[in-house]
């Protein structure tokens, strides 16, 4: 196997609304996903409704000590967790944030440092406060700004010597396809123009770049950087039409990184609004703005897709944010996503190509229902082989990746524990090393068990990789 580098931060990531539970204790305030039972892909609600599995999530919030020693012992070097902004400022817009909300991350972190294990933190991960929604219409008023200033401040004057590693936005383009999810904005998505979302994300952009440009002024050590949902687009055949429509895709995604790594708007992007009639509003610092450019790139990898400028041939192929045409080689998982270790080698080049910047995998990995069986010893588990398949064959092309020359500086498997759903709001569709006892009908003990996969993890970071592609 190749050679994972020696400071590689190997780990696992959850984000606070999918985990945490606790959605109404110590001064929290409602977030946009308490008001989504069926997840992204359902209704809003008015109030928070009981068959919310988020509101208890796995109960994150009293039992992060269990949970963190049990990442310790498979030997994590880094934990990505996100904060619940409405736990901080529970509506949004107050002056001053809440002391219990602070708090509670404080403990997380300190735990986490008591076993050496680095938090990567996520700052805004799907949890725009409820009130910012409703009141201000998310992330299209130009007010989100400064709310999320005064937080990532409030965030970076508490933690500033506990947490080096943050990411800005949780895949900042979901935005483009699940704007209240991601932006938070509560006008419906069909009323939605393309002006719109457009404002929408430069609103986005100009408020990472200042969370950049905050953070090294007030932490000369921290690493801060983007987050992307990052999808290789193939062509579906060598039709240069095709291959334009492909590369014309692909941008839809690199756009966000290109902001961020490059600190203007593309030429293409310029083409584009022109084409579309779109004007951005802008004030006259925000150019500036934009060049207080990432230190490193984030990225989620679940799967790729295909294109074609064929307009007869409609999407066929499911994800959780971005669908399209599906790939005839490969095959899919039980929600359709479409599985393609090879991808992930492809696009770190194609991002390392682009910027020359730091490449940190901070989500991948594979839903599915797990069987809780016994083992020989009478103990619970859960024989997972397709789970470490999936893990393997990814974490394989990572070290094909860095072996190409490609700085990948970490990787967190996504939903290390068993975590509720972001799409669907699902606890039986499961992507941990960790069982966790709770189910869609909210039945179940909270318990955690391991899987087979958490000794199969633990050995890998045991051997730096080494043992990739030995056992199974
Ligand atoms: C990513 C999100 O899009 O996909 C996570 O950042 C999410 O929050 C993950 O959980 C997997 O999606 P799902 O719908 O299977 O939970």
């Amino acid at each position: 196997m190749k050679d994972f580098p020696a400071t590689f931060l190997w780990g696992g990531a959850i984000a606070a609304n999918q985990s945490e539970g606790a959605y109404n204790v110590d001064g929290k305030g409602l977030s946009i996903q308490d008001v989504t039972p069926k997840g992204f892909m359902g209704p809003i609600t008015e109030e928070p409704t009981p068959d919310n599995m988020k509101l208890v999530g796995i109960d994150f919030y009293h039992r992060y000590k269990e949970d963190i020693k049990l990442l310790a012992e498979m030997g994590f070097k880094a934990f990505r967790i996100s904060i619940a902004w409405s736990r901080i400022f529970p509506n949004g817009d107050e002056l001053e944030p809440n002391e219990l909300g602070l708090q509670f991350y404080d403990k997380v972190f300190d735990e986490c440092e008591k076993y050496g294990i680095e938090p990567i933190v996520t700052i805004s991960h799907y949890e725009t406060p409820l009130h910012l929604s409703k009141t201000y219409d998310g992330w299209l008023n130009r007010k989100l700004i400064d709310f999320y200033i005064r937080y990532v401040k409030t965030l970076f004057t508490r933690y500033k010597d506990k947490v080096k590693y943050w990411l800005t936005f949780n895949e900042i383009n979901s935005i483009l396809y699940e704007p209240f999810c991601s932006g938070g904005i509560y006008t419906d998505k069909d009323k939605l123009t393309k002006q719109d979302l457009y404002q929408a994300i430069h609103h986005e952009f100009v408020a990472s770049a200042m969370a950049v440009k905050l953070g090294r002024e007030m932490m000369p050590n921290a690493k801060i950087g983007c987050m992307i949902l990052a999808v290789p687009i193939y062509s579906l055949s060598p039709k240069p039409d095709d291959v334009i429509a492909t590369m014309q895709k692909q941008r839809e995604i690199m756009f966000f990184a290109d902001v961020h790594a490059r600190g203007e708007y593309p030429g293409y992007m310029k083409r584009y609004f022109k084409e579309q009639n779109i004007q951005i509003k802008m004030e006259p610092e925000d150019k500036e703005i934009l060049t207080h450019t990432v230190d490193f790139i984030s990225l989620s990898y679940y799967m790729s897709l295909c294109e074609t400028a064929d307009t007869n041939k409609k999407a066929n192929s499911k994800g959780n944010i971005l669908g399209g045409i599906a790939n005839p080689y490969l095959r899919a998982n039980e929600w359709g996503w479409q599985i393609d270790p090879q991808g992930l080698r492809y696009i770190l080049n194609e991002l390392y190509d682009r910027y020359r910047l730091p490449l940190f995998i901070v989500e991948n990995g594979v839903g599915a229902r797990d069987i809780l069986v016994e083992d020989d010893e009478g103990n619970k588990t859960v024989i997972d082989d397709y789970r470490i398949e999936y893990l393997k064959d990814h974490l394989i092309q990572v070290g094909e990746a860095i072996e190409d020359g490609v700085e990948v500086i970490g990787y967190t498997a996504w939903g290390c524990i068993d975590i509720v759903s972001a799409s669907t709001a699902e606890l039986r569709k499961r992507y941990g090393f960790i069982y966790v006892d709770r189910h869609d009908d909210g039945t179940g003990t909270l318990e955690r068990y391991k899987k087979k996969s958490f000794y199969w993890y633990k050995g890998v970071i045991e051997s730096n990789g080494r043992t990739l592609g030995n056992e199974m």
